[in-house]
């Protein structure tokens, strides 16, 4: 009996042992799920498929880094390019929320953002924040407020959805290293009717003065639009150097 009631005492203890244990494994694990849950959400969020080098027979650009930024604020860009041109020709009109995709430094962002006026808003979008940054200091030294930079990824522009009445891409869709998904993102964005307006030097033309990898033919644009769920609503072939596409949402077409 003495011996049984010895034998019962350690197998207390040795019960007690188990139940510290056991708590400490649960607050172990309810650490490892607390600091786990962001990462996993992180690394959904930042996970693109690989970058492609090719699509539809087109070499994709690389990205323009912001150490070139200058050259997209030249004095000789209004007299090579006729931008003032091109925003008439966008048609913006005041309250309505517009997108400068791959907005750079804001040489159209700022244009946009005095359009639109006080009651509309320009969603200025670029994967680099140093171009973000630089956008914000030509902002503020224009005391423009109506602009709401997003640093967007390669595949996701973070844009709200259905909420933008235009969207401009100024020579940025032929650097696109995701082109679909980008594709996909600005069509739910755009609200009925809204439309996505496409500038891209064109390759026809031997006298624009751009590397050929920089520049975008017509027909490759139709190759690579319309089965992403575009339309072709417009053209407008007056600037000197570039093609301006007007596209919106094609109803009919079945999101993959
Ligand atoms: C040649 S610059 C044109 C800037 C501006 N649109 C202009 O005309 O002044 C191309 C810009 O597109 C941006 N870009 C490239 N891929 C992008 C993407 N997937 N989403 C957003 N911006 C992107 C680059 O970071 C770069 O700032």
């Amino acid at each position: 009996m003495k011996s049984d009631f010895r034998r019962l005492r350690p197998q207390a203890g040795h019960k007690g042992r188990d139940g510290r244990q056991f708590f400490r494994l649960f607050v172990w694990l309810l650490a490892v799920v607390f600091l786990c849950a962001p990462i996993t959400g992180a690394a959904e969020d930042a996970k693109p498929p690989k970058p492609l080098t090719k699509y539809k027979g087109r070499k994709i650009a690389p990205t323009m880094t912001y150490h070139g930024a200058d050259w997209l604020i030249r004095n000789t860009r209004e007299q090579e390019e006729h931008c003032n041109t091109l925003i008439e020709a966008l048609k913006i009109k005041p309250g309505q929320a517009v997108c400068d995709m791959g907005c750079g430094n804001g040489f159209y962002t700022l244009r946009m953002a005095r359009l639109v006026g006080k009651d509309g808003r320009v969603l200025a979008i670029d994967v680099q924040p140093e171009m973000l940054h630089l956008l914000d200091l030509r902002a503020k030294a224009e005391q423009i407020e109506n602009i709401e930079p997003i640093q967007g990824t390669l595949i996701d522009p973070k844009l709200p959805e259905a909420e933008v009445d235009l969207i401009l891409l100024v020579d940025v869709y032929h650097e696109f290293s995701h082109p679909e998904q980008m594709l996909q993102a600005m069509r739910r964005a755009l609200k009925p009717h809204g439309r996505l307006a496409l500038v891209e030097f064109r390759l026809e033309d031997p006298e624009v003065p751009i590397k050929l990898l920089h520049k975008m033919s017509k027909a490759q644009i139709m190759k690579e639009l319309p089965p992403n769920g575009f339309k072709l609503v417009e053209e407008y072939e007056k600037l000197p150097w570039q093609h301006v596409m007007f596209f919106e949402r094609d109803e009919e077409h079945e999101e993959p």
